[in-house]
């Protein structure tokens, strides 16, 4: 199989397998727990029907969107995901030139493996940087003024992870940075040696978004160290209410599940939020993003702009997520497995493949815009979710 022969998801993901040691293939694949909720953010599409309408003109389709302040030529975009040079050398800069060639953003993440310096001088499309909060003020302070000084607009908070989910496929194989593998996992690595001379061939992994500040050079300090010791569970609202203000740019909250924290956002002053459930990595048992996207829509969707993200695979989920009325669509295992398997080509083609599906989904739901999308056209096949449905039609 080659990338040529790629045409959807479980294609790449299934070239990512060959590729990939079974550690880090498990470490992207993985979620927390039962893996429930994982499998809930896709399955969830599929209660949801999409009506379509016809014979209303539809040769030039425009899938632009305006999001945080800036025009997307596309209705998705590439969520922040963490340690991108272990899956291919190429990481976060393969992602970064599909992103300016497709003309949307992209989020590089605090545990990034390439500096959202180089990122911002040598790109051009709207980056976003996704932030953890540490226990030390002073460093947040001092990383928030980072990224600013880098031409950073859009900070986006990660909230849903004020302690590590359960990952239980890396509890098996050991995988932890830096790896510390089991018997099984080691051998994973053995019978995967092109990875292995990949990774070694290139320069050496780091994570310079971390490096300058916090110590986890020498080997001793793995990320879930990092996670316990450095980051702060007394995280809360008083505390991101200063960031806001002192950010005093676009601010994003990122894993918001409630109405309640919805609105709570919109008190301190955030310009957008992300329904997200960190693909299931986290809470196992929470609810699917898209299950639970309508609700936090209708409360709060003519107030802060809502994002979206969660087990999105196909055009036409992106399209039933914009329907119910998210701003944009993140992707996250979408474009990572393509990285793994032929990294800058790989998202390329992966990208490629998702504006293709959007448009022609969009031209036989006979829309020309992203605007034009509404729950008008959307049925669910539950009986709550219809009437939720219905009463916003009305
Ligand atoms: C391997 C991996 C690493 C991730 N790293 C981060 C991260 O560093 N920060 C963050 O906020 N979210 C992270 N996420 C969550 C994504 O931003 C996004 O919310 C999630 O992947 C969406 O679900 P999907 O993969 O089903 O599209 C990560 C997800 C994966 C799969």
């Amino acid at each position: 199989m080659r990338l040529k022969h790629c045409i959807n998801y479980q294609d790449f993901r299934e070239l990512a397998r060959r590729r990939l040691p079974g550690p880090i293939f498990n470490y992207i694949d993985g979620a927390a727990d039962d893996e429930t909720t994982y499998r809930r953010n896709t399955s969830a599409f599929e209660e949801c029907d999409l009506v379509p309408n016809v014979l209303t003109g539809v040769e030039h389709v425009d899938l632009s969107v305006n999001v945080l302040g800036q025009k997307l030529e596309l209705p998705f975009y590439c969520s922040p995901t963490a340690l991108q040079r272990l899956f291919h050398h190429e990481g976060e800069r393969a992602v970064a030139h599909a992103a300016q060639k497709f003309g949307t953003m992209f989020g590089v993440s605090s545990l990034g493996t390439v500096s959202l310096e180089e990122i911002s001088s040598n790109f051009s499309f709207p980056q976003v940087y996704q932030f953890y909060f540490h226990k030390d003020r002073g460093l947040n302070m001092a990383m928030l003024e980072r990224a600013k000084s880098a031409g950073v607009r859009i900070m986006m908070l990660t909230v849903d992870s004020i302690t590590g989910g359960n990952r239980e496929r890396d509890l098996r194989t050991g995988f932890s940075i830096p790896l510390r593998l089991t018997l099984e996992g080691l051998v994973q690595f053995a019978i995967k040696p092109k990875w292995a001379v990949d990774y070694l061939m290139h320069e050496k992994f780091r994570l310079p978004q971390l490096e300058r500040d916090v110590v986890m050079a020498g080997g001793t300090t793995s990320i879930s160290d990092y996670f316990t010791t450095m980051l702060d569970p007394s995280m809360n609202w008083r505390d991101v209410a200063e960031m806001v203000k002192q950010w005093d740019d676009k601010f994003c909250l990122k894993g918001i599940m409630s109405v309640n924290d919805a609105k709570r956002a919109i008190d301190i002053g955030c310009s957008g939020i992300v329904v997200s459930n960190h693909g299931g990595r986290q809470l196992d048992g929470s609810r699917s993003s898209f299950d639970q996207l309508a609700e936090i829509v209708d409360a709060v969707g003519d107030r802060i702009e809502v994002l979206f993200d969660g087990g999105v695979h196909r055009g036409t989920h992106a399209l039933k997520a914009l329907s119910l009325g998210a701003k944009a669509v993140g992707l996250g295992r979408y474009y990572l497995f393509p990285l793994a398997a032929a990294g800058r080509a790989g998202v390329e083609r992966a990208l490629g493949l998702m504006r293709a599906e959007i448009e022609r989904d969009m031209k036989l739901m006979g829309c020309t815009s992203i605007a034009q999308l509404s729950r008008s056209n959307l049925r669910f096949r539950n009986s709550f979710r219809r009437e939720q449905a219905t009463a916003q039609c009305h």
